[in-house]
């Protein structure tokens, strides 16, 4: 893997079902970088995000992805996915699990697994639920517990799908803050599925929008509050 490489090459990319959502999706995103995708509800954010990730079968089109083959993709669905009758330290296990190579050191692997659970669990402020059931926490923090789940498996690419939605300000700070701690010290890259287009501008360093099957990008103008938009309200809602 090259610094100068993009983590992630996407090339006439077009996603859907049994019908084609969004088509002609071109995108290179380098590491360290953090791309946002808006748009409207149903119009395919979630579909692109879950092809990225292996999940659905492209209808065209090429992925590249530089990541490690093994826990290299790291994903936050939108529909968190978590074992709810189990602790959080297991459910954030299980992204440690698929991050850690076992046959690399195999008389480490509990350990190692160990310590990469403590650690997200704690970036995530979550240490003090760390034994109790899933089912037991608010959604804001079930949703945080998904975030662990991810940062447990040290992805290279995140995509993280509406990961700060249910968040009150205070915590989206303190998910944002310790994400970003992450990708600086792992030098990784973000995708991040946000329908708040305020908020994905400020997060991000470059923002797409579905609109009419296509992948647009935004123009972030910084001295504005909100990005150069045609018509932003029938994105943002
Ligand atoms: N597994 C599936 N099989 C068939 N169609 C699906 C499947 N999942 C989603 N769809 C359809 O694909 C379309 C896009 O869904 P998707 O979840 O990608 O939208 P979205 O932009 O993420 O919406 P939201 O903002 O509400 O999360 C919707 O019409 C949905 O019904
Ligand atoms: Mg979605």
């Amino acid at each position: 893997m090259s610094d100068s490489e993009p983590i992630l090459f996407v090339k006439d990319l077009a996603v859907g079902y049994d019908d084609f959502l969004v088509a002609n999706i071109n995108l290179e995103l380098k590491f360290g970088e953090i791309i946002a995708i808006a748009g409207p509800s149903g119009i395919g954010k979630t579909t692109i995000l879950r092809t990225i990730a292996g999940l659905v079968k492209p209808l065209g089109g090429t992925i590249d992805c530089n990541a490690p083959r093994r826990g290299g993709i790291g994903y936050i669905p939108q529909k968190l996915g978590l074992i709810r009758h189990t602790s959080v330290y297991h459910n954030v296990d299980l992204g440690a699990r698929s991050g850690t190579p076992f046959w690399d050191e195999p008389l480490t692997w509990f350990k190692r697994r160990d310590t990469r659970v403590t650690d997200a669990v704690n970036r995530m402020g979550l240490i003090e639920k760390i034994d109790e059931p899933v089912r037991r926490l608010s959604g804001g923090q079930q949703r945080r517990v998904a975030t662990a789940r991810t940062l447990a498996q040290k992805p290279k690419l995140i995509l993280a799908d509406e990961f700060l939605s249910e968040l009150d300000d205070e915590n989206i700070s303190i998910v944002l803050q310790a994400v970003r701690e992450y990708m600086s010290e792992s030098e990784s890259a973000m995708i991040l599925v946000e329908h708040n287009l305020k908020r994905a501008s400020e997060i991000s360093d470059r923002l797409f929008q579905v609109k009419d099957g296509k992948l647009l990008e935004y123009e972030i103008d910084d001295s504005e509050t909100h990005p150069i938009a045609t018509n932003e309200d029938e994105v943002a809602q």
